[in-house]
């Protein structure tokens, strides 16, 4: 039977996000060098109610919301079956978009709950190896990608954020992080050519997982690459700023 791959996209663009452009060419890497099937989900589009804070998912044995008339329990479940997990996202505010954060907030009871555990002193997690968190519903051997562009190009600095929430949350190492800096520079004005590029990078990180199981860092790094020179990405930066309210693509 194929393996399922899930697309989470948080982009409220939908289908006219950028990140969805390295995102498809992963995939289809994957699609193309292994059994898989894939299936987009837009976030946008589904109902999430807020969660209300009461915590009692931690006490039900399937970590399920009491709140079940909207599309979170269905979500959830494609969640916990998948084989795995790309969540598609901007980077808003050195953080994930709004919408994707309602999302998760839902899905707590995903993950083991806090049991005063702490980082430093007994039953700690030092250096953060061990997840404060950890997925306690998630299918044997699922993958979780972190696949998010962004603006700017000092990509360890402003994924910083993230990186460390996501390490609390799901521990180091059982998720990996995949940036694009530059990307709606280029997803305006880079042309076929250099989206060409970028496509050929994701998708060759897209094979690399559906043949070994794994990215490499050498993938990785690559995938990051900035496409533009930084004097030629100032410019086009600059001049697409200034121009922002005459510009028809861009909304
Ligand atoms: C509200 C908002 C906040 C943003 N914050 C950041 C940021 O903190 N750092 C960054 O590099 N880019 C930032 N950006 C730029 C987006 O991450 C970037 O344009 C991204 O490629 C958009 O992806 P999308 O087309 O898939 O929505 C921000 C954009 C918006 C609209």
């Amino acid at each position: 039977m194929a393996k399922k791959i899930l697309i989470m996209v948080a982009s409220p663009k939908n289908e006219r996000s950028g990140t969805l452009i390295p995102t498809k060419a992963f995939v289809e890497g994957m699609l193309e060098n292994g059994d898989y099937e894939a299936e987009y989900v837009f976030i946008d589009r589904l109902n999430i109610k807020p969660c209300r804070g009461c915590l009692t998912c931690w006490g039900r044995p399937d970590g399920s919301c009491f709140i079940k008339g909207d599309d979170v329990p269905a979500t959830r479940k494609k969640l916990e079956e998948a084989d795995v997990v790309i969540w598609s996202f901007p980077l808003f505010l050195f953080s994930i978009p709004g919408q994707m954060k309602v999302l998760m907030d839902r899905i707590v009871g995903m993950v083991h709950p806090y049991m005063g555990q702490k980082l430093n002193g007994e039953n700690s997690t030092p250096d953060m190896n061990k997840p404060m968190h950890g997925l306690q519903h998630q299918k044997p051997g699922q993958k979780i990608i972190l696949l998010s562009s962004c603006a700017w190009m000092d990509i360890d600095v402003v994924y910083e954020p993230i990186m460390k929430q996501f390490d609390i949350i799901l521990g180091k190492g059982k998720y990996y992080m995949i940036a694009c800096p530059q990307m709606r520079a280029l997803h305006h004005r880079g042309g076929e050519r250099r989206l060409n590029m970028l496509r050929k990078r994701y998708a060759a990180g897209g094979a690399e997982l559906a043949k070994t199981g794994d990215i490499s860092k050498e993938a990785i790094d690559l995938m990051q690459k900035p496409i533009f020179g930084d004097d030629a990405y100032v410019t086009l930066v600059t001049e697409f700023v200034t121009h922002m309210f005459d510009r028809d693509d861009n909304f």
